[in-house]
């Protein structure tokens, strides 16, 4: 069982970073193997629309120069996910949103798959940020794993973060909460629990 964490965030060891490693160690102790991703700092484009990846079905995005396919690729092998972000201007990084945009509409295997949402903030908008990673999971059929509070952390530093211990103790909680429903769903399959059987998809644009 392997859990992909992708860190959203410009800073490679920064707050977000030191959130996720917290929810990855929990995950590690229960036995379930875990692996960071960094979307890092290179540009990352937005999704311009242009049907490639839904005319190919191949779990691929037409821009292949930055981490997005990389992702999708890596995520084949993945039984749940996790995204954080640091809160930018009460949102996602820019560079989150225009990485999960490509990612969810170019990814075909992320259905059925647990995910969860992290995001780390100096002061506010963690809320708003947390609603919005949370509704790439919703619209993909993936069910979402929560905590004992909302999963955020607080500060501008790691140190700080370090400090915010009920904010840790969230990311922890998460992680045990992820590695049971992994665990769930593994027993349910060995049990002959199989997946719903999927309707043939209606698109209504607003009313027809
Ligand atoms: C462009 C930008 C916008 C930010 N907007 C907010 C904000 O709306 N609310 C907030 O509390 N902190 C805001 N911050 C601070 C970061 O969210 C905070 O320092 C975060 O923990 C950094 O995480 P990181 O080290 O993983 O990048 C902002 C930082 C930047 C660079």
């Amino acid at each position: 069982m392997k859990v992909m964490l992708i860190n959203g965030s410009p800073h490679e060891k920064g707050c977000t970073y030191t959130a996720l490693c917290e929810v990855a160690g929990e995950l590690e102790k229960a036995g379930v193997e875990t692996e960071i991703f960094q979307v890092g700092q290179q540009p990352i484009r937005g999704c311009v629309s242009c049907g490639f990846c839904k005319k190919n079905k191949g779990n691929k995005c037409v821009f292949g120069n930055d981490p997005v396919n990389a992702a999708l690729e890596k995520a084949k092998d993945m039984d749940g996910f996790i995204f954080g972000s640091p809160v930018h201007y009460a949102s996602a990084s820019g560079m989150m949103t225009s990485f999960l945009d490509r990612f969810f509409y170019a990814g075909t295997v992320l259905k059925y798959k647990p995910g969860a949402s992290v995001v780390s903030c100096r002061r506010g908008g963690a809320t708003a940020a947390f609603d919005q990673l949370n509704k790439y999971f919703t619209i993909s059929s993936m069910p979402v794993v929560s905590s004992q509070y909302w999963n955020m952390v607080h500060g501008n530093t790691p140190e700080e973060v370090r400090q915010d211990l009920e904010g840790l103790q969230t990311m922890r909680t998460l992680g045990r909460n992820m590695a049971w429903l992994l665990k769930s769903i593994e027993a349910g399959k060995q049990a002959g629990v199989s997946l719903p059987e999927p309707e043939e998809p209606q698109i209504t644009n607003f009313i027809r």
